[in-house]
Order: structure tokens, then sequence, then C-alpha cells
């Protein structure tokens, strides 16, 4: 019996040796597949000409629109952790130089780089619905933009454990999230609560449903947001999106980062226009 039990650990640990021996590689090559995938995106033209005169609009709905939260002046490793690498939004005032105006666009609304590969962690399923007009400023402050130089670590890179997790689909392609919206030329919109529609597509769909609670993953579940805006009065609701100080002056996390770091930037006609459309528009769950 002790010959069959030693034969049988001899094949146990030869296949066991093999399948060590192959992980690696093969968890490699399967990621690096994901990685170089490319998406079959037509480029389209910004129907807006960039000048530098849009410049000072587009640095603040840098802001609002969150380009600048993540990728900070000269770029910024938004998660890092050991044997997963680092995952970096790189420096803006360098990238830009290599886009033109229908590969910038292409890039924000489906999240596909120049050369047609993936882009990970950008909110293209919001920003999907930038209108021309804000796209077309953005992109003329970015290009009015001295280059500087790139914060460190200045490029994603993938350890072991990140690349088994995008195996597992635990990475966020953005490609692959987006439902492609009716992008609209020009803002501002006819009416406040066409103007809040955009702005809540564009900006809070990003973390929040409408009416459902949302699973973002990483433990963040967020309330619905049309709900929870009409528990606001307006007073309420400016000081929430200017300070991030919530009603019966509670910090809520994320939503306060969020609010000091990108939405105090926006108008007070903007903020307006979002807490009008909430509470004008019907809860698609009430009958
Ligand atoms: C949630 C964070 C986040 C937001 C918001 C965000 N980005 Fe990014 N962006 C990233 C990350 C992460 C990458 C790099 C991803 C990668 O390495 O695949 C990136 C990459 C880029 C690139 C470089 C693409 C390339 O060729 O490598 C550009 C340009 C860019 N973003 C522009 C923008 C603009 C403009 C906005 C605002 C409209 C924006 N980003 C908003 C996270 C973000
Ligand atoms: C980056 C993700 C993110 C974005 C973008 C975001 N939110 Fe939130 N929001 C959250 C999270 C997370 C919570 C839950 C916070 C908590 O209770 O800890 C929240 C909670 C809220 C609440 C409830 C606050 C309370 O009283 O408890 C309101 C109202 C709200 N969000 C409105 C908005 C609006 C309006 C927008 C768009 C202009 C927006 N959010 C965009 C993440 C986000």
């Amino acid at each position: 019996m002790s010959i069959n039990i030693i034969k049988t650990l001899k094949w146990v640990s030869l296949g066991l040796g093999i399948v060590i021996v192959l992980m690696p590689p093969t968890i490699y090559l399967a990621s690096a597949l994901k990685l170089g995938k490319t998406y079959d995106v037509a480029l389209t033209p910004l129907r807006v000409a960039p000048s530098p005169a849009l410049a000072p609009e587009g640095e603040r709905l840098a802001n609002v629109f969150g380009c600048l939260g993540c990728h900070h002046a000269n770029g910024n490793v938004l998660f890092e952790g050991p044997g997963v690498g680092h995952l970096v939004a790189p420096n803006l005032t360098r990238k830009i130089r290599d886009y033109s105006d229908e590969e910038f666009v292409r890039l924000v609304r489906y999240g596909v780089k120049r050369d047609g590969t993936g882009i990970i962690a950008m909110p293209s399923a919001g920003l999907n619905a930038l209108s021309d007009d804000d796209l077309a400023a953005i992109l003329s402050w970015l290009r009015t933009q001295p280059q500087l130089k790139d914060a460190q670590p200045a490029v994603t890179s993938w350890g072991p454990f990140g690349r088994i997790a995008m195996l597992l689909g635990a990475v966020p392609f953005s490609a692959e999230k987006v439902v492609p919206q009716i992008a609209s030329l020009h803002r501002p919109m006819a009416t406040p609560a066409e103007q809040g529609a955009y702005l809540v597509q564009a900006i809070c769909s990003d973390c929040h449903n409408l009416d459902t609670e949302h699973d973002n993953g990483w433990g963040i579940v967020t309330p619905p947001v049309r709900m929870m805006v009409q528990a606001y009065p307006l007073p309420d609701f400016r000081r929430l999106m200017r300070t991030g100080v919530a009603l019966g002056d509670r910090d809520v996390n994320l939503m306060s980062t969020i609010a000091r770091s990108d939405l105090s930037h926006m108008r007070d006609d903007e903020i307006d226009a979002i807490h009008a459309y909430l509470n004008e528009s019907e809860s698609q769950d009430a009958e």
C-alpha cells in the first residue's frame, strides 16, 4: 500500500508542479489579451470648434465632471495594492498632446483609447452623455495647459493579483459599460429640467440609479438619487452640493468627498436645475 501511495503522491506532485509552472504564463497571456483587446467604435467629429476662449469654462467643467478629481493636475494613482499593481489616471497635460478632436470625443464618450484598446475605470457610461459644447470646452482648456512633469508612478502596471482580478471580470473596462445616449450639441438646454436631466445622467448616474439602490462594488451601495434629493429642501441641497454637509449636519463619506472636490464647481443654476428635475420628474416605479 505504501508503494501505491508514494506512486500516487508522485503523480499528484508532478501534476501540481506542472500547474504551478504553467499558471503564471497563462494568467499573464490571458490578461495581456484582455488589455490588448480593441473596440470597434467609429470616430465622430466634434461639432463645436475648440478655442482658447472656452478654456476657463473648460477648467470648471473638468472639475464638475470629475476629470481633475481623478487625474489631478499631472497624474494620480487611483488604486494600488501589493501584488495588484497600480492604476494610474495619467497626466492629461501630456496625454492630450497625442489626441485629435475626434479621438478625444471617442475616448470620453466610449472609453476607447487612440489605439482602439479600452480604458479602465473612467466613468464613460455617464460621460457618454456629454454635449459637444462641454467636450469642446474641456478640450480647449487641456490644450492651453503647459505640459507638466508626470507625478510618479506615471503609468498603470498590473501585478499577478491584479491580472487574476481582471480575468475574473473584477476590473472595470469602461467601454463595456457604455450604453450610448443621444449626446446633445448644446448646453444650456431649453429648460432647467432638461439641464438637470443632463447633469444627473453625466454626473450622478456614475454612482446612483434614479429609483433603486445601486451596488457599486467595493462595498459601496448608493441610495436612489431621486428619492434622496426629494427629501432635501433647495437650500439644504445647495449646501450638500457645495460643502458635502448632508441634512442633520452629517458627513456622508464618499458623497461628501465628491461634493467638495467636484460638485462644488457647479453654478447655482446647475444645482437648482438638478433639484428641479429630480422633484418634477415622476418616479419610474410609480403608477
Ligand atoms: C474615475 C476616475 C476618472 C475620471 C472621472 C476621468 N478619468 Fe480619465 N482616466 C482614468 C484612468 C484610470 C485612466 C487610465 C486607465 C488605463 O490605464 O487604462 C484614464 C485615462 C485618460 C486619458 C488617457 C488615455 C490614453 O490614451 O491612455 C485621457 C486623455 C483621459 N483619461 C481624459 C479624461 C477626461 C477629459 C475626463 C473628464 C471628462 C476624465 N478623463 C475623467 C480615470 C478617470
Ligand atoms: C462617486 C460616487 C457618487 C456620485 C458621482 C454621486 N454620489 Fe450621491 N452618494 C454617493 C454615496 C456613496 C452615497 C451614500 C453616502 C452614505 O450614506 O454614506 C450618496 C448619497 C447621496 C445622497 C443622500 C445624502 C443623505 O442625506 O444621506 C444624496 C441626496 C445624493 N447622494 C445626491 C447626489 C447627486 C444629486 C449627485 C449628482 C449631482 C450625486 N449624488 C453623485 C456617491 C455618489
